[in-house]
């Protein structure tokens, strides 16, 4: 799968924080009924591996990968746990180079267009835009479209229901990512139902017309 087909899944990638590695597989499940097959869980716990490892194994519907990608050993024991693609936060040259060798898409954090640019040189055209909203939100993004019309960006980080249509809107924005998805407390009572019907909520999400 190349970066491109990764953004085009679906309007809305779930950026997973996940403690118990039990609701891994049911939560992957209800995102994927829902109609949201990208799944980011985040590496942030410590158990974070061991839940790309069971969505990875368990649910086949699932494109997992993981976020929260901040040194380069992180992006090999991703992948080697099953990661099928990698999110940072940030890029470092480092990092870029790992996670190029790799082998699976990744999605390298920016939010300046200097640091587009860095990345623009080595090839890389899909970014993730982040922290979205604090960096300066769409109107922000839309102005880096401008002069890097190449770069398509996923942009995360205080992205909800009620503005993610304004990024959908933008022409360098192929999808959005957010936590809204899998609130703690859905998780924690393994109320999938819920978490189902604002993953179909959210796969419906378009660009205002
Ligand atoms: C991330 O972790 O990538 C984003 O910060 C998620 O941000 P959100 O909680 O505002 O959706």
């Amino acid at each position: 799968m190349k970066a491109d087909e990764l953004l085009d899944l679906a309007p809305v990638v779930p950026v997973v924080v996940l403690d118990d590695p039990g609701a891994a597989v049911p939560l992957a499940r209800a995102l994927v009924a829902g109609g949201l097959p990208a799944i980011e869980v985040t590496l942030r716990t410590a158990t974070a591996l061991e839940s790309i490892e069971r969505i990875a194994a368990e649910v086949p519907d699932a494109v997992v990968g993981a976020g929260t990608v901040v040194h380069p050993e992180d992006a090999r024991r991703a992948v080697a746990a099953g990661a099928r693609f990698l999110v940072s936060p940030g890029c470092t040259a480092a990092l870029r180079e790992a996670m190029t060798a790799t082998d699976v898409p990744f999605l390298p954090g920016v939010s300046s267009a200097s640091e587009a640019m860095a990345l623009l040189e080595h090839g890389v055209t899909a970014m993730k835009f982040f922290p979205a909203g604090p960096a300066g939100g769409p109107d922000y993004l839309k102005a880096l479209g401008g002069p890097l019309p190449r770069i398509r960006f996923c942009p995360t980080g205080g992205v909800t229901p009620d503005n993610a249509p304004r990024y959908l809107g933008l022409p360098n924005v192929a999808c959005v990512g957010g936590t809204w998805l899998t609130p703690p407390d859905a998780v924690r009572d393994g109320d999938w139902d819920r978490i189902r019907a604002a993953a179909a909520e959210a796969a419906a999400l378009r660009a205002p017309a």
